[in-house]
This record gives structure tokens, C-alpha cells and sequence, in this order.
């Protein structure tokens, strides 16, 4: 097999140059891929000079990934169009509310024969169903496209500690193509068939995130915690059995977008974070994404947004009360220490 292929990168966000950093290096030891790798940059002036030149000049994303050095071969691209003309493999990590549009502007400029992988968590309301991003993505471009989800917060993948993550791909051929571009010794990949399973852990285990920073917030205890976890846990299983169009199996959930995502999530990531501080500060969540972030977006929020309206448009808010609970304090002004209620009384089975 030659698999000679350019490779683009979307969007050099934390995530985005994390995993620019492994295919850098991954591509530059085989032969099987184009050695130069696109990656597009959202360009932002820093201390007077752009991004994009900044990392071309200094080999480092010094906003989102400051500290690590990319490979030489990765170049940062200020035109998503240019980024994207020619490559056959396309590899998007950017915030999910900016990938409709990205995808019109780009969608001229695909490669005949092109694949892609999403690594985005987040979801869309459709018009009478479930959107998930790698849809828009399929539907716009008309290109395959895989997905890659897993306990894998970019600091620690850029620091090459140990992780391991799932690639869902329907077409088995392009699952085994981006393990080969992904996989490292301390970036361990599962390939598995049910892509959509895959990708709504990913998207759902924000949600579930909140839930876990208001009980910081509120000085509950690891086994609360761990309660708020398992209940979370429960709730994506019924949502994707609900909402998934192929086969929803258990095992899935076992992989590292799963069960590992989701506690990796509940303890170390920016939702929980930003949830913590909900509590114990009076202000927004959007001031507090303003303010906590450094330019990251928060996902849990609007993600339980869009997964409320879904909920209430098939009229089954009540059999999800641990979503519900938490998009109604995100939202609709719900006291935050009522939060304990939809755990006291969460049904035994869903
Ligand atoms: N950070 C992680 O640990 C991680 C790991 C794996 C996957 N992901 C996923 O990757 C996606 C991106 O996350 P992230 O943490 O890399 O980025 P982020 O959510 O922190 O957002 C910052 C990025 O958004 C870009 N941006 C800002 N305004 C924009 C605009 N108007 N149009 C386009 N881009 C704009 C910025 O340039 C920056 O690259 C998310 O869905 C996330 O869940 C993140």
C-alpha cells in the first residue's frame, strides 16, 4: 500500500497543537505520508506579531500550547482555504461552534478522495434530530470522516505522558490510516466500528464534567463525586441506545472515550473547573469562560443546551434528570445546591 497523502491540520487550538506535534513527528519517520504538514491558524496578533509567524519563526504555539516545540514540518497556515488545498487527510480540532462555517469556506478546496477525523466534543441540534460535528462535517464536504475521542487533555498528550485513546471509523481501511498517522508509544489508539458511540461520549461527557465541578463547588465528597460519575455514565448509555442511528454496545463504553474520558474529565478538565467556580463565585458561566480561559472555549454548556432541546422536543426531560439538572442551572437560574436533588432522586434504571 502507498499512502503518500499532504496532510492538513484545522486550527492550532491547545488540541489542535498537541496533536500537530505527534503527526509532525509521526510523518517525518515514514514514508508514507507527505513530510509537510498544514496547519491552519485562526490568526490572532500576540504582543504585536501574529500567531501564525510566531510559530513558524519559534516552533511553538506560544498562546495555547506555550512550552513545547513543534516539529520543524509543521507549518502554521493563516488561510484555512490554502491549508486545506491539496491534502488528501484532514484532521479538525476546532471549538465545534465555528465548523459549519469553516466547513462552507473550505468546501471548494477539497482533494477528490479526501478523508478526515473529527476530534471535536460537541453536538448540534438537526432539525428533528441528533447532529453530531463528523455529520456536518460528512454533509457539507462529502468526504468520509472518522472520529478520534479519548482521555487525552492536550497538556498531558504534549507532554508525552501515557494515554491511551478510540478511533470510531464505520470504514475500517481509514480507521487503520489514522492510527498509523496518530498512534505513538505513549498515544495508544483502539480502533473500533461504531463511530457515533464513540463520538457522543465525547460530546456528552462535558455535561457530566459540570456536574462533577458543582459538587466541588459545594465541598461534596469524592463519593458523591463518584456518584455524579456512574449516574452520568448512565445517562450517555440511554441517550446514545436513544439517539445513535447504527449499534450502541456496552463495550464502547468501556474504551478510553468512554468510562476513561468521562473520569479524566470529572477531575482535571476546564468544565469542571469553570463549574467549581460557578458556585463559589456569583458570576456567569460566560464571564467565567471569559476569564478562566485564556481563549478556550467551554463546550459542557452548550452541549447541554442542545441536548435540553432534544430532550424536550421527544418529551423525555424527566427520564435524563442529571442533563436536565444541569442545563437548568446553566441556564434557567436553577439553585446551584438543589443540584443534590436530581441525584437523591435519579431513578434506579433508565
Ligand atoms: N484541549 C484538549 O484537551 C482537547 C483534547 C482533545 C480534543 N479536544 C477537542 O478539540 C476541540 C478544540 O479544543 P481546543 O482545546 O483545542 O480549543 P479551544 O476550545 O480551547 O478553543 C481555542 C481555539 O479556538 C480558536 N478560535 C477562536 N475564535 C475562533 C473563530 N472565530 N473561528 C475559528 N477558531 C477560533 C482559537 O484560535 C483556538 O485555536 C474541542 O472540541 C475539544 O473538545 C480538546
Amino acid at each position: 500500500m502507498t499512502l503518500k497523502r499532504k496532510n492538513g491540520i484545522e486550527n492550532v487550538s491547545k488540541g489542535g497543537s498537541s496533536i500537530a506535534k505527534i503527526v509532525g513527528s509521526n510523518v517525518r519517520s515514514s514514508n508514507r505520508f507527505d513530510p509537510m504538514v498544514n496547519m491552519w491558524v485562526y490568526e490572532e496578533m500576540i504582543d504585536g506579531k501574529k500567531l501564525s509567524e510566531i510559530i513558524n519563526t519559534d516552533h511553538e504555539n506560544v498562546k495555547y500550547l506555550p512550552g513545547h516545540k513543534l516539529p520543524k514540518n509543521v507549518v502554521a497556515v493563516p488561510d484555512v482555504t490554502e491549508a486545506v488545498t491539496g491534502a488528501k487527510l484532514l484532521v479538525f480540532v476546532t471549538p465545534h461552534q465555528f465548523i459549519s462555517s469553516l466547513c462552507d469556506q473550505i468546501k471548494p478546496h477539497i482533494a477528490d478522495g479526501a478523508i478526515g477525523i473529527s476530534l471535536i466534543k460537541g453536538i448540534n441540534e438537526g432539525q428533528d434530530q441528533l447532529q453530531l460535528i463528523s455529520d456536518i462535517i460528512r454533509k457539507k464536504l462529502k468526504i468520509e470522516v472518522s472520529v478520534l475521542m479519548g482521555a487525552n487533555i492536550a497538556s498531558e498528550v504534549a507532554d508525552e505522558k501515557f494515554c491511551e485513546t478510540t478511533i470510531g471509523s464505520t470504514n475500517e481501511a481509514n480507521g487503520v490510516i489514522f492510527k498509523e498517522l496518530l498512534q505513538t508509544p505513549n498515544f495508544r489508539i483502539t480502533v473500533v466500528q461504531e463511530s457515533d458511540t464513540v463520538e457522543l461520549c465525547g460530546a456528552l461527557k462535558n455535561i457530566v464534567a459540570l456536574g462533577a465541578g458543582f459538587c466541588d463547588g459545594l465541598g461534596f465528597g469524592d463519593n458523591t463525586k463518584a456518584a455524579v460519575i456512574r449516574l452520568g455514565l448512565m445517562e450517555m448509555v440511554a441517550f446514545a441506545k436513544l439517539f445513535c442511528k447504527g449499534q450502541v454496545s456496552s463495550d464502547t463504553f468501556l474504551e478510553s472515550c468512554g468510562v476513561a474520558d468521562l473520569i479524566t474529565t470529572c477531575y482535571g478538565g476546564r468544565n469542571r473547573k469553570v463549574a467549581e467556580a460557578f458556585v463559589k463565585t456569583s458570576k456567569s458561566i460566560a464571564e467565567l469562560e471569559a476569564e478562566m480561559l485564556n481563549g478556550q472555549k467551554l463546550q459542557g454548556p452548550q452541549t447541554s443546551a442542545e441536548i435540553y432541546k432534544i430532550l424536550r422536543k421527544k418529551k423525555i426531560v424527566n427520564k435524563f434528570p442529571l442533563f436536565a439538572s444541569i442545563y437548568e442551572i446553566c441556564f434557567e437560574g436553577k439553585e446551584v445546591k438543589k443540584f443534590i436533588t436530581c441525584l437523591q432522586n435519579h431513578p434506579e434504571h433508565l
